[in-house]
């Protein structure tokens, strides 16, 4: 079945990437490989912006780059997945988003936040850039070119950053160069990834541990919808507002500073203040998925995974029901799931609206997961689904 792709570990990547930077650039002289993975969240689903918890873990695919310094100051970009496109041109004195720029807006964005932070590149560069994460599937692939960017600066003008600023500096360009308002998980999964190791991360404050994923007998599924999104045309920043909105109403009976902050009683027991049921609905969830998601990691290290699938589910339906992200293409995907025996648990995973779906799947029953869900999707959707049996990979770095 063509739509299964085990994924490797890019192996091979480097030579693919240094010779198509010389056919494009002329020559690969000078030049370095870099990876930045991309991230899957097991569960915390639009907690991040509302001062709650995540766990996201990242992947072992990802982007690869190859880069150059260059004695001018122009940057000259190319992305493999984008070849149609060419070569894009930019120079470091026109850092401004635009439309022409497509996907350079995020590289570009990153390099702008450096400047704004005090750390202007003293030249420009040539980033040939690959990735073998399906564009658009809510894998952070924006994230990973962004974390990726921020790590090839660091290591070619010696700026004073750790990984975790790195996550914030492309979480920073994202929401003032992109104008997608995101939280800090997918940047922060990235740039702090740690093989065979979930983050357990508080957004309110940033403390983090990292919880060993080891599924015995079990693997974590990702089904593609294959429904492009991107966060800008969808209705995240919405959401986010309307959380925003909710917090206000909320403050005026409990002296919160954010919606993290209130376990199931407290909300319920405050929620009277918010005067619009969708609202309610938006704040019910972020409040219960933080909890439920500090329940998981719980039940993860207590080597409860049943129950830990179990919370994945209500999640997802939380997700489907009360926050409203999900969409027929998810929910089809999720509920297909479901029914198979041998799934400790489905939800989707990342900002919704089209995307992905994760699922924690038994060894044996993978198979029949692929088989059963790709039919009824494609009989439902009329287009195909991608599967993805994915593995846990660790942060950036510089391959040599
Ligand atoms: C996107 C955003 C994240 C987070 C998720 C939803 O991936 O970039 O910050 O809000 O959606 O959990």
């Amino acid at each position: 079945m063509d739509s299964i792709r085990r994924c490797g570990n890019g192996e091979g990547m480097k030579d693919i990437v240094l010779r198509k930077f010389a056919e494009v650039f002329g020559d690969a002289g000078g030049t370095e490989v870099y990876f930045a993975p991309g991230r899957v969240n097991l569960i915390g689903e639009h907690t991040d912006y509302n001062g709650g918890h995540v766990f996201p873990c990242a992947l072992t695919i990802g982007t690869y780059g190859a880069a150059r310094k260059r004695t001018d100051d122009k940057l000259r970009f190319y992305s493999m997945n984008f070849d149609h496109l060419g070569i894009i041109e930019s120079s470091l004195d026109d850092l401004t988003a635009s439309q022409e720029a497509g996907w350079t807006n995020y590289p570009k964005g990153v390099i702008w936040a450096f400047g704004e932070k005090g750390m202007k590149a003293p030249c420009g560069m040539d980033l040939l850039l690959s990735g073998n994460i399906p564009n658009g599937s809510g894998l952070s692939s924006s994230a990973s070119v962004e974390v990726l960017t921020g790590f090839i600066l660091r290591d070619f003008f010696g700026f004073d950053v750790t990984n975790q600023d790195l996550a914030l500096i492309g979480q920073y360009a994202e929401n003032n160069f992109n104008k997608v308002n995101c939280g800090i998980m997918d940047q922060f999964a990235i740039a702090m990834g740690k093989e065979n190791h979930a983050i357990f991360l508080d957004t309110a404050d940033l403390s983090y541990e990292y919880a060993p994923i080891a599924l015995k007998g079990a693997k974590i599924v990702i089904a593609c919808s294959n429904k492009k999104r991107g966060l800008g045309d969808s209705k995240y920043n919405e959401r986010r507002s309307e959380c925003e909105t909710a917090l206000q109403e909320l403050r005026q009976a409990a002296d919160i500073r954010s919606l993290g902050e209130l376990d199931e009683e407290t909300f319920e027991k405050y929620k009277g203040s918010i005067s619009d049921e969708v609202r309610k609905r938006r704040a019910k969830h972020a409040v219960y998925e933080n909890q439920r998601t500090i329940r998981a990691v719980a039940a993860l290290k207590a080597n409860d995974i049943r129950r830990f699938g179990e919370l994945m589910n209500e999640s997802h339906i939380s997700l489907r029901d009360d926050y409203e992200v999900t969409g027929i293409e998810l929910d089809t995907l999720v509920e297909e799931a479901w029914k198979i025996d041998g799934v400790i648990g489905s939800r989707m995973t990342g900002a919704g609206f089209g995307g992905c779906t994760v699922s924690i799947v038994k060894d044996e029953a993978i198979d029949t997961f692929i088989a059963q869900v790709g039919k009824a999707y494609q009989d439902k959707i009329g287009y195909a689904a991608d599967f993805y049996v994915v593995e846990i990979g660790g942060g950036p770095k510089k391959i040599s």
